[in-house]
């Protein structure tokens, strides 16, 4: 009922020439994968040259942010509409180093997942806890606030087009991964959260992927997981085979 999701976030990595060989590579290597959905996420500079890669392929393009605004006078900021006319199907809103260093907070990351529903994008909504809450009790509470403040005003129906990515902080780029029973865990309250916010056929239909240190060597063990639907990849999406192994979860 759920269809996996493997998004590689390339965060700011990679110039043109390798943004391209890396596509390239993940084109030709996945082109047989049909009961999944691949993403790639590139810096914005990359994203007509990756969309180009992509065209007619399995694969699916994702930017890494947006600003919620359609056009105007918004200096150094890119819309969901000039994402959508560049080839992108997805993007990345809330990702924790945006959170962290740029100062994000739920009421603009709500405005940034609205804007790209209302141009027909998909968002991937990125959630999690840094470690200091989860060990002082507050990983709940924190997680409710993300979810019901990011998802304020986003109707059932438009659920269809938000994949939530529950990726703990101290997980992302540390090497440490959450385990097989902590992620499961955290994304059965999360789905236990969608039903409070929606309804049981909300929340047993959105996809909740995890993030945070996914590795060739652990994501089988997290997508054996009940509630988890697939993956955010970050420092293992910029080596080809790391990714494809990945991709190619059993
Ligand atoms: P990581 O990053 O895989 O390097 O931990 C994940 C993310 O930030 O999305």
């Amino acid at each position: 009922m759920r269809i996996p999701l493997i998004a590689g976030n390339w965060k700011l990595h990679k110039t043109l020439d390798e943004s391209a060989q890396l596509v390239r590579t993940l084109v030709a290597d996945l082109a047989d994968l049909h009961d999944r959905e691949i993403v790639v996420a590139p810096v914005f500079t990359a994203l007509a040259t990756v969309a180009a890669a992509v065209n007619g392929s399995t694969l699916r393009l994702a930017a890494q942010n947006c600003y919620p605004a359609t056009t105007g006078a918004y200096t150094g900021e890119v819309s969901p509409l000039l994402l959508k006319d560049v080839g992108c199907s997805y993007v990345i809103v809330g990702h924790s180093e945006r959170r962290q260093l740029l100062g994000e907070n739920d009421a603009f990351i709500n405005q940034k997942a609205k804007a790209c529903i209302a141009a027909g994008l998909k968002v991937i909504l990125c959630i999690g806890e840094t470690l200091v809450e989860r060990e002082t009790d507050r990983m709940l509470d924190v997680l409710n606030r993300q979810v019901s403040d990011g998802l304020n005003g986003i109707s059932a129906d438009e659920m269809a087009g938000v994949v939530i990515a529950y990726e703990p902080v101290w997980a992302i780029g540390t090497g440490v991964t959450a385990s097989d029973e902590q992620a499961q865990e955290t994304h059965a309250f999360v789905r236990g959260l969608l039903q409070g916010l929606y309804n049981p056929e909300i929340a047993a239909t959105t996809r909740i992927i995890y993030g945070g240190s996914v590795k060739p060597n652990n994501i089988d063990g997290l997508m054996a997981q009940e509630d988890i639907d697939g993956a955010l990849v970050g420092g293992a999406s910029l080596k080809a085979e790391d990714f494809i192994r990945i991709a190619r979860f059993v």
